[in-house]
């Protein structure tokens, strides 16, 4: 019988080039019509393989949903960027290719990011999500964030409203 072993594990230099793919193709689909889109292309361009190869090889802290021939999707955090907020740990990005979205997949890479901050002496966390990303708020607020602020974001001439989530 086939058996498909799905593993969370830190991202290896090797896996730059499926992120890509998988940043790629979740943003296309998260974002067309939310951001505009010569703003969107131009994004998307600017993180190619060499980029996720260059912030895999500096040590960012970056997991991945590794299906053993396919990467499904990745989550990077840190430090929480607003020091007027007093979340100490902040997820970045966490995004799945568009097949991987619906079956539980995001709630296992939030929590391992999650527990992840909490080792490292980070226990609350903060994550921006675009007003309009459905999906995202939802998910968010299902998983018990509170929303915590509300701040413009400049995408070339036009701006949207980012949400912040805290978990405590
Ligand atoms: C947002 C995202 C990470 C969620 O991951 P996912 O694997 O699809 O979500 P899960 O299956 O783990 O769902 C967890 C919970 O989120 C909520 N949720 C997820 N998708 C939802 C949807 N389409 N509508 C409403 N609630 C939803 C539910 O509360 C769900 O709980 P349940 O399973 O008990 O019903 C994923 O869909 C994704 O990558 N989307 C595109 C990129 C993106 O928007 N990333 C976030 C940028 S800030």
């Amino acid at each position: 019988m086939d058996q498909t072993v799905i593993t969370i594990r830190r991202a290896r230099r090797v896996d730059a080039q499926s992120i890509a793919a998988v940043h790629d193709a979740a943003w296309r689909d998260a974002y067309r019509g939310l951001i505009p889109g010569r703003e969107l292309e131009r994004m998307i361009a600017r993180r190619g393989p060499a980029w996720w190869d260059a912030a895999i090889a500096r040590g960012s802290r970056l997991l991945v949903l590794d299906f053993a021939d396919e990467i499904g999707g990745y989550a990077s955090y840190g430090r929480n960027r607003v020091p007027s907020l007093p979340h100490r740990g902040e997820l970045f990005e966490l995004y799945l290719a568009p097949h991987f979205q619906g079956l539980g997949f995001g709630r296992k890479l939030f929590e391992a990011v999650r527990a992840d901050l909490a080792d490292n002496g980070y226990p609350s966390l903060l994550v921006w999500a675009l007003e309009g990303n459905e999906r995202a708020l939802a998910f968010y607020e299902g998983l018990g964030g509170k929303r915590v602020r509300c701040a413009p974001e400049q995408f070339g001439h036009e701006t949207r409203e980012r949400i912040a989530f805290g978990f405590e």
